[in-house]
């Protein structure tokens, strides 16, 4: 069986009292969920803070980035071993807005998963087809591109350390999510890429999240498909209620 995650990605919102008083409010509310990886990532300058508040509790803290060097003469980045340092489990990898607006590519992609997973660090490996790669019908050569070149060099006992997450970019902070059968699909070809490219066991054992527009309402349909692990959430994450309305679903 594998284990459901439902991780929160707060991008670029909340200053240090507001993260703190978001997770406060997250805490009470999901003791319960024993069966769910909960992670929440927060900004890079609250990682900190957020860490003290969850010591001890059940929720996980990521990053939403990392650069693939140690340490060096690289002004602006962080490095795994300090996102460590910092309290943190996991990492989000290759996010879209990072792909769309920072310049990421599947190389860099690899290199920081890689560097990640090497110090210790749970990566949300992010992939995911634009609009018009959809429309155009490449989604699927899409998603085998970024699985094999995100992946690349990676070997299969460094897996365990991976959870895939699947964001149609159309789906991202648009309200339009994926159709339960439209994800169902997806997440079905990407398991069956890492079949391919690893083993039946490791396809078997890796979480594949969904994201994109996630909420409430949609997460029933979602995660009671085979192939569905759970998702990583944006919007529907900043507030303590819906967030954990999702934990509590993916635990049921
Ligand atoms: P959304 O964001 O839930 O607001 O669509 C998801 C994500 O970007 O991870």
């Amino acid at each position: 069986m594998r284990k459901p995650v439902i991780a929160g990605n707060w991008k670029l919102f909340k200053t240090s009292a507001e993260a703190v008083e978001l997770v406060k409010g997250i805490l009470p509310l999901v003791t319960g969920a024993t069966n769910v990886e909960i992670v929440v990532a927060p900004v890079f300058t609250v990682l900190d803070r957020v860490s003290s508040v969850i010591s001890g509790s059940n929720v996980n803290l990521s990053a939403q980035d990392c650069f693939w060097e140690a340490e060096g003469a690289f002004t602006g980045e962080i490095s795994p071993k300090m996102l460590l340092d910092a309290g943190c489990s996991h990492v989000i990898i290759g996010h879209s807005e990072r792909r769309q607006y920072f310049g990421e590519t599947d190389e860099t992609v690899n290199k920081k998963t890689k560097a990640a997973v090497a110090a210790g660090l749970k990566v949300l490996f992010c992939i995911g087809e634009t609009l018009d790669e959809r429309e155009s019908g490449s989604t699927f050569d899409v998603l085998k591109r970024q699985i094999a070149g995100g992946l690349a060099g990676v070997p299969e006992s460094d897996l365990c350390s991976i959870i895939v997450a699947y964001e149609p970019v159309w789906a991202i902070g648009t309200g339009k999510t994926a159709s339960d059968d439209q994800a169902q699909e997806a997440h079905a070809f990407i398991r069956g890429e890492i079949k391919g490219l690893y083993s039946a066991a490791a396809s078997d054992a890796m979480r594949v999240l969904y994201g994109g527009s996630v909420k409430p309402e949609n997460i029933a349909g979602l995660i009671s498909r085979p192939d569905i692990d759970g998702a990583l959430v944006g919007g529907a994450s900043l507030k303590a209620d819906s967030f954990a309305a999702l934990v509590n679903a993916a635990q049921k």
